[in-house]
């Protein structure tokens, strides 16, 4: 079973692979090559995923498996959106696992660390945006308590799409 820690600067080349590889994996049938590779552009490199590891109040955790990653998740600390009623609420930005090792416990184990995390952070509710046709991760997060909240607009390169806000109650 992987194990899960901060990501380090020095994670960042690897972190970026891993989430262009399991970001197109999730989504690149569903959508046109175009907008996915402007998504990607815009997201994933190196200095990207560099700069991401150092922001203060974004939380990056690797799940790793003897040096080989096997997920990842992304918590910002105090991140209001308008569809949640909460003090202080922590967005779960990503939250990703390959396809390997799906279906083994990575994703349940992310998710307890976030919700720690937050915890620990003073947030009062954690929250997320889930693409409106991406059922697998809505049954994935109404197993941790997650409800829907509202809705908010993400746009993949040039296309505007729907995505469902879901959110849980913390302590
Ligand atoms: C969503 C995702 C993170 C779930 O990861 P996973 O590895 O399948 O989840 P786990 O094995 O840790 O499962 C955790 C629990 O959720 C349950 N679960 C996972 N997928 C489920 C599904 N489709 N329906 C119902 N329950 C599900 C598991 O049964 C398990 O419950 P248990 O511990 O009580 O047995 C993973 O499928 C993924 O990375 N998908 C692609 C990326 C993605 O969509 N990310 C979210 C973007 S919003």
């Amino acid at each position: 079973m992987p194990a899960l820690r901060l990501a380090l600067s020095g994670d960042a080349p690897s972190l970026a692979i891993l989430a262009e590889r399991t970001f197109r994996d999730a989504f690149g049938a569903r959508n046109s090559p175009e907008n996915m590779d402007l998504h990607c552009a815009k997201c994933f490199s190196p200095d990207i995923q560099l700069r991401e590891i150092g922001e203060r109040g974004l939380v990056t955790t690797l799940a790793d498996e003897a040096g080989r990653l096997a997920g990842f998740s992304q918590l910002r600390l105090a991140r209001p959106s308008p569809a949640v009623k909460a003090q202080k609420p922590a967005e779960l930005n990503r939250i990703y696992v390959t396809a390997e090792w799906q279906g083994r416990g990575v994703a349940r184990a992310l998710m307890d660390q976030a919700l720690t995390d937050a915890a620990r952070g003073g947030c009062d509710a954690l929250w997320l945006g889930v693409w409106e046709h991406n059922p697998k991760a809505m049954a994935f997060y109404r197993k941790f308590g997650f409800e829907f909240v509202g809705t908010h607009a993400f746009m993949l390169g040039n296309e505007r799409q729907r995505d469902l806000i879901m959110s849980v109650a913390i302590g």
